[in-house]
């Protein structure tokens, strides 16, 4: 599940107005007080939400400041009562609109439930998926989504070995994330490139399109040959090797949380900027985005007398993704396809020879539609 789960609380047993608050008896005898204003804005009657939509249309400036409950009550049915002073207007709360905001006062939830962080081990059992299945039934289309979201990486097997066939799986998720690349792009080495990618050569552990605001969440990349001397694919949890960096260099992981980097992609079309620090930490204080690549990392936006500090940093966290350690390395077959989180996992791949056939195909997909797709399957079920 994705949401915070909290602890069934005892029930409301008694209420008092009092003031700009509202206080609360459960009936284990806790108190607690809830703003008046809190509660306002979270009317969900018919007038102050739409019952089609759900969205708000209570504005809250339509309230007085120093707004007030003229009586607070529990009713026959536990749930809390409010009548409010200036107009009269009547809120009802259960334990259920409790329970869905009060836990937003603790530190946010992560992206995806905390994950499990892996390392090499990881590679004896990687979780595999099958195409057919997925595309069949729900449920394991679920399972594979969600070791997607959890692990940060997961296979699939069986696909047909055809071009497009990424995108009628990408479709089966959701709509696919266009970037500077295209739709659907090709990875195989041209003559004209745009891209290390598009070359034979080796490339480091990295996540795409940092050069964005916003980089694309998964990464599906789907083998379709790969008889090419070299190319071997390579991952590492991009969460696990921070966690690796603050223990054996607090300072180089600070340094790295907080100094921006700029990312830039230039071609003939596009001139795509961004600055960011490589590892951005959540409300947790754990890594909640990885944003590395050694291509594309256009200099710091650091001061001079910090960027000793600043290059011992990135050498020191750039050595660990190359951390046998922590790295996963393994051939990717045809008719396998790897769904990874592109905010989390690194990838990389070895030198191929371009005069051999190798070709896969990738798309991308934003968190926010992938995380949707899986709650509605969760709905459904
Ligand atoms: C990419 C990429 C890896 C590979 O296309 O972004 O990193 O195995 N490709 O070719
Ligand atoms: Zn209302
Ligand atoms: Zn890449």
């Amino acid at each position: 599940m994705n949401q915070a789960s909290l602890p069934v609380r005892p029930a409301m047993a008694a209420a008092e107005a009092r003031g700009d608050s509202v206080r609360v008896v459960r009936s284990d005898g806790t108190a607690r007080d809830y703003d008046c204003m809190w509660l306002r804005d979270g009317c969900g009657c018919r007038r102050c939400r739409h019952p089609q939509t759900l969205e708000r249309t209570f504005n809250l400036l339509g309230v007085p400041r120093d707004l007030a409950a003229a009586s607070a009550e529990i009713t026959a049915a536990g749930a809390l009562k409010v009548v409010w002073a200036n107009d009269g207007h009547v809120s009802e709360y259960d334990a259920d609109w409790f329970g869905d905001r009060e836990g937003l006062t603790g530190p946010h939830p992560h992206p995806h439930p905390r994950p499990w962080l892996w390392d090499s081990g990881l590679a004896t059992r990687l979780p595999g998926h099958d195409h057919a299945e997925i595309m069949r039934d729900a449920e394991a289309l679920h399972a594979w989504l969600g070791a997607i979201r959890d692990t940060g990486l997961a296979l699939l097997r069986g696909a047909p070995c055809e071009p497009g066939e990424v995108v009628r799986i990408a479709e089966r998720i959701a709509y696919p994330r266009r970037t500077n690349f295209g739709s659907r792009f090709d990875v195989v080495a041209l003559a004209n490139p745009n891209s290390n990618a598009y070359t034979g050569l080796e490339i480091h552990g990295h996540t795409d399109l940092v050069f964005y605001r916003t980089p694309p969440g998964i990464f599906l990349l789907h083998c379709l040959a790969n008889d090419a001397a070299g190319g071997d694919s390579t991952f590492a949890d991009g969460f696990r090797v921070a966690a690796a960096l603050r223990d054996e260099d607090p300072e180089a992981f600070a340094v790295l949380t907080r100094v921006p980097f700029e990312f830039r992609f230039r071609d003939s079309d596009y001139d795509i900027r961004h600055r960011w620090p490589l590892i951005r930490l959540g409300e947790d204080g754990e890594a909640a985005e990885i944003r590395f690549n050694i291509q594309c990392m256009h200099a710091p936006a650091a001061a001079g007398e910090e960027m000793a500090a600043v290059y011992r940093a990135y050498r020191k966290f750039a050595a660990l993704i190359d951390d046998a350690r922590f790295k996963l390395r393994f051939r990717l077959a045809p008719g396998e396809v790897i769904g990874f989180d592109n905010s989390r996992v690194v990838h990389g791949r070895t030198a191929f020879d371009e005069a051999g056939g190798r070709h896969l195909q990738g798309i991308y997909i934003d968190h926010d539609e992938f995380l949707s797709r899986i709650r509605m399957l969760e709905r459904s079920a």
